[in-house]
């Protein structure tokens, strides 16, 4: 008997180690029964221009992992890495020429382990990106698809005969301006691309794709790793009979004419391919993120899949596109992915679009808004994921000049399409002359923001935008209402202050955002609930609350703990 007890223990002595090694085959939910990435902080690193150990002008894995500490401290649980696998980067990496191995730019496999083990120390987990779309057009794959009409990976992409001399096989635009086939004389037909030329689409109707990418991340499931984002996942598949897309009045930013992408985007196959990609995840307890860039709830839902056996985390991008401070579009987006059939996931900036600090920032007030906004998103019911900088309140600083762009859709599309060189500027860790970021002068410019937001700064000052973050997190960690409680919408004709309940169990919190220039005194009636007053857990300024009398200066924040 002893010794079967000894033996159980034993047993579940290995089960916990090889949890905790992150290759444990089972779900790992903590002890209510949440997996891990509900409760996960994420935090996007552009791995180019967070931290250069080596001064060559480049960010690296060396960099990243010497600013561990700094991520801990903030309260950062898992870091998504934009891609640092072996590419010609005409892209900046999202045309990838190998996916088992590291750009040597970035460092080695053996940086990348001990990133991964020194993060592990930390407790932060690490997910890739994953470039499931499209290849560079230097893989060996579609070098060998390339060289011949009967080559091994000739149908790992997509190739066709043309309409006629010069004439693709149909209007397909590229997101990257003009057709998205090109002619390629060896076999004299054309291969598509969604992206750049440089970025073949990938078949993914070839099974040889799908087990080749599958066991990808297999591969780095097996080198630690927590999960992956998958880029442009919309457009995974296209329409085998390569129907003309419906044209749409006007040109886009590239001059060609806009278009409907009805054959080419979000086919319904897509989804047979994440439920598949999601098993081989379940058995790592590996998370899927997806860039997903839905239309409406319905669309949302469809990522989620039938009893939730797709994309755990399909990102929800409503707030970077509605970029106005207005409580009654947040209120009606809000509700709506609250109402979605899985855990919501939100973003307010990334390497794509122009920071959340111009965009909702007026100018004078942008400190305090990017205040406000962190009070929103990192108190809402879902997963946040951080973009590098925001957290200091780093600005867009786009190029002025065409000969400086760097992104290939600035050069293709200036003036109107600048690209997106502004929203990936050198992480600001002090006010030296590159940021802290390297020693040399990095690949793009250390915006003159760096000056007055830093985190050498910002660290010292208690009012600072950083302070801040790292208030709500630190909060956000250790309230189960703020982790799991449910979201109840409060003062719903409020035009100026956001506000609302995250309730759990006994338990509650009040969160009440200005998102106005004027001060409010608001008076909530939660006798309903049987609380009687907020104490303040986080607030800015002269923000506070006095029973359930909530102050607020003007964008100001307060997040309070009921009670009874
Ligand atoms: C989405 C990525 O976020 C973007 O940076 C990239 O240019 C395209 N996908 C193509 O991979
Ligand atoms: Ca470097």
């Amino acid at each position: 008997m002893q010794c079967r007890s000894t033996w159980i223990l034993i047993c579940l002595l290995c089960l916990s180690l090889v949890a905790a090694s992150g290759q444990n085959p089972t779900k790992a939910p903590d002890a209510e029964g949440y997996p891990w990435w509900q409760h996960a902080v994420f935090y996007e690193i552009y791995p180019r221009s967070f931290a250069d150990s080596n001064n060559d002008g480049i960010g690296d894995l060396k960099g990243i992992a010497s600013k561990l500490d700094y991520l801990k401290d903030l309260g950062v649980d898992a870091i998504w890495i934009s891609p640092c696998f072996p590419s010609p980067q005409v892209d900046f990496g999202y045309d990838v020429s190998d996916y088992e191995n590291i750009d040597p730019m970035y460092g080695t496999l053996a940086d990348f382990d001990a990133l991964a083990a020194d993060a592990k120390k930390h407790g932060i987990r690490i997910i890739l990106d994953f470039v499931v779309n499209h290849t560079s057009d230097q893989h060996k794959w579609f070098l060998d698809s390339k060289s011949s009409r009967t080559s091994e990976h000739r149908d790992w992409y997509i190739w066709r005969d043309g309409k006629g001399p010069g004439k693709p096989p149909n209007n397909w635009i590229s997101d990257f301006g003009g057709s998205a086939w090109k002619f390629d004389s060896t076999t004299n037909q054309y291969y598509y691309h969604y992206f750049a030329a440089e970025q073949p689409d990938l078949n993914w109707r070839n099974p040889a794709v799908k087990d080749a990418m599958f066991d990808v991340t297999r591969w780095w499931y097996k080198r630690g790793v927590s999960g992956f984002r998958l880029d442009a996942v919309d457009t995974l598949y296209e329409d085998p009979n390569l129907h003309d897309n419906p044209v749409l009045p006007g040109k886009n930013d590239f001059g060609d004419p806009n278009e409907e992408n009805k054959y080419n985007d979000k086919l319904p196959e897509v989804h047979e391919t994440l439920r598949e990609l999601r098993k081989v995840a379940d058995e790592y307890n590996a998370v899927l993120i997806g860039e997903t860039w839905t239309s409406d709830i319905a669309e949302l839902n469809q990522y989620y899949g039938h009893g939730n056996n797709e994309l755990q985390l399909p990102m929800d991008f409503l707030f970077t596109t509605v970029n106005k401070l207005s409580p009654a579009d947040f209120r009606k987006q809000i509700a709506a992915v609250d109402s979605a059939s899985g855990w919501p996931t939100f973003v307010i900036s990334n390497h794509d679009i122009v920071r959340s600090y111009d965009r909702y920032g007026d100018g004078p007030h942008n400190d305090q808004i990017a205040k406000l906004m962190a009070g929103l998103y990192l108190t809402l019911r879902g997963t946040p994921i951080m973009y590098y900088g925001e957290e200091i309140g780093m600005k867009t600083t786009p190029p002025t000049r065409k000969e400086d762009v760097k992104d290939p859709i600035g050069r293709t599309g200036w003036p109107k399409e600048k690209g997106r060189d502004g929203e990936r500027t050198p992480m600001q860790w002090d006010a030296s002359e590159n940021g802290g970021f390297s020693t040399v002068a990095p690949w793009l410019p250390v915006p003159p923001s760096a000056k007055t937001h830093n985190v050498a700064d910002e660290s010292k000052d208690p009012d600072s935008v950083l302070s801040f973050y790292k208030n709500v997190l630190k909060v956000r960690r250790a309230n189960r209402a703020l982790l799991d409680g449910s979201y109840v919408a409060l003062n719903e004709n409020d035009q100026n202050v956001l506000s609302y309940m995250r309730a759990y169990k006994d338990q509650a919190v009040l969160v009440a955002l200005n998102m106005s220039g004027a001060p409010q005194t608001l008076n909530f009636d939660l006798s309903k609930s049987g609380f009687t007053s907020a104490k303040s857990l986080v607030a800015t300024g002269k923000s506070g609350a006095n029973g359930t009398v909530v102050t607020l200066e003007p964008y100001g924040v307060f997040i309070g703990q009921l009670a009874k």
